[in-house]
């Protein structure tokens, strides 16, 4: 039988602790916060339209910005249909990502009455036609396929070209994974988790929720087991993810459960260190809070990435992450009240003064 291509997977030390996808979260600046101080084993982006990305790709390939500190970084897509798939594939290879992963999870109505994201979950024979056009598009692509003879539009082909200005990057196969949950309406994870497993995923990370729990409820660690134990000997490794907390909680459910790893999601929003096991001090928060607050200052010339005017958010993006930054000390909702009503960089300085620890401001 063979086995299925691990690529990176294979070199991470294992148990794998992860950043979780999330959609409005985990955009670059968010990921090089946490590669830099928090050190997971590996990120993704937040997903990403594999139609809608030859439609307006100035918009959607935003999504796919990164720099070199966050890699291993894997770009996640969703759709319906799978030649986007393959041709977003190509264009997934071609800006250089370590893996891509298939968006069969998401719960929201906007994508499900699609028939995408979570809603796969009982289309399972597109399901795999989806994973099998997306096998396609890396192996086309490894071979020497271009986007150009994929018919790729014009414009899209530019905003490529600028996003990866000065990088090199040679051809080569990348794995693909799927992200999903354990059942639609009822957990149905044994059966679902074999039927992926013919199409040979290197990952599959399973979120212990139906979609009709969307994040109600708690997550199904028994469910993740029941995946675990189903995928045993396939090469495929297991993933399982949902209300982890902290990094001893990872390692108690990564015990329980026999996954090969978790990705953390809600838990890491203003909290890199969950990665690394460090307790932050107040000042580490503040330092944190204004450096990430700092990729969202537009034209600041510290901000990773190559391509600006594609990488440019509203400073408001700062606001999910400094909840989560300036909490777990005392008076900090006071200080969180002021800290989002600011609009520029110069006024969260202002909420979040360094001089108090005897630092520097910088
Ligand atoms: C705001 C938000 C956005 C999310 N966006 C995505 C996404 O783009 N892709 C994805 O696979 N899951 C997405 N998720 C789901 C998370 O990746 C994860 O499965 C879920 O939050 C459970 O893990 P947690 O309890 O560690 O947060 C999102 C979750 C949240 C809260």
């Amino acid at each position: 039988m063979t086995q299925p291509f691990l690529g990176f997977w294979e070199t991470l030390k294992k148990p794998i602790i992860g950043m979780a996808p999330m959609d409005g979260v985990t955009d670059f600046a968010c990921r090089s916060i946490t590669a830099k101080h928090g050190r997971p084993s590996v990120m993704m982006t937040e997903f990403t339209t594999a139609t809608g990305l030859f439609y307006a790709p100035e918009e959607i390939l935003r999504d796919f910005e990164y720099s070199e500190i966050e890699r291993p970084i894997v770009a996640q897509i969703y759709g319906n249909i799978p030649e986007d798939f393959y041709r977003a594939t190509h264009v997934v290879c071609e800006l250089g990502f370590d893996g891509v992963d298939i968006n069969m999870g998401c719960p929201s109505k906007a994508v499900t009455q699609k028939l995408c994201g979570g809603r796969l979950i009982t289309a399972p024979d597109l399901a795999l036609e989806i994973i099998r056009a997306t096998r396609r598009g890396i192996d086309d692509w490894a071979s020497g396929q271009t986007l150009t003879d994929i018919k790729t539009p014009a414009k899209v082909i530019r905003v490529i070209e600028k996003m990866n200005a000065g990088r090199t990057f040679t051809r080569k196969k990348i794995p693909y994974s799927v992200k999903t949950r354990i059942g639609y309406e009822d957990v149905v994870i044994e059966k679902w988790v074999e039927t992926l497993l013919t199409e040979k995923p290197a990952v599959i990370t399973v979120h212990g929720r139906t979609l009709k729990q969307m994040y109600r409820g708690l997550a199904s660690w028994e469910a993740i087991a029941a995946a675990v134990k189903v995928a045993q000997g396939s090469g495929t490794l297991i993933l399982g993810n949902g209300d982890i907390h902290s990094l001893e909680e990872a390692h108690q459910k990564i015990e329980m459960s026999g996954v090969d790893g978790v990705l953390i999601g809600r838990g890491s929003i203003g909290n890199p260190w969950i990665f690394s096991g460090k307790m932050p001090t107040q000042e580490d928060r503040f330092k944190i809070a204004l450096e990430h607050a700092s990729y969202y200052d537009n034209g600041q010339e510290n901000c990773p990435g190559n391509s600006p005017e594609i990488r440019k958010r509203d400073f408001k993006s700062i606001r999910k992450h400094l909840i989560g930054y300036l909490s777990h000390f005392s008076e900090a909702a006071a200080l969180r009240h002021r800290a989002l009503q600011a609009l520029t960089f110069e006024e969260l300085k202002q909420v979040l003064d360094l001089t108090k620890f005897g630092g520097h401001t910088e």
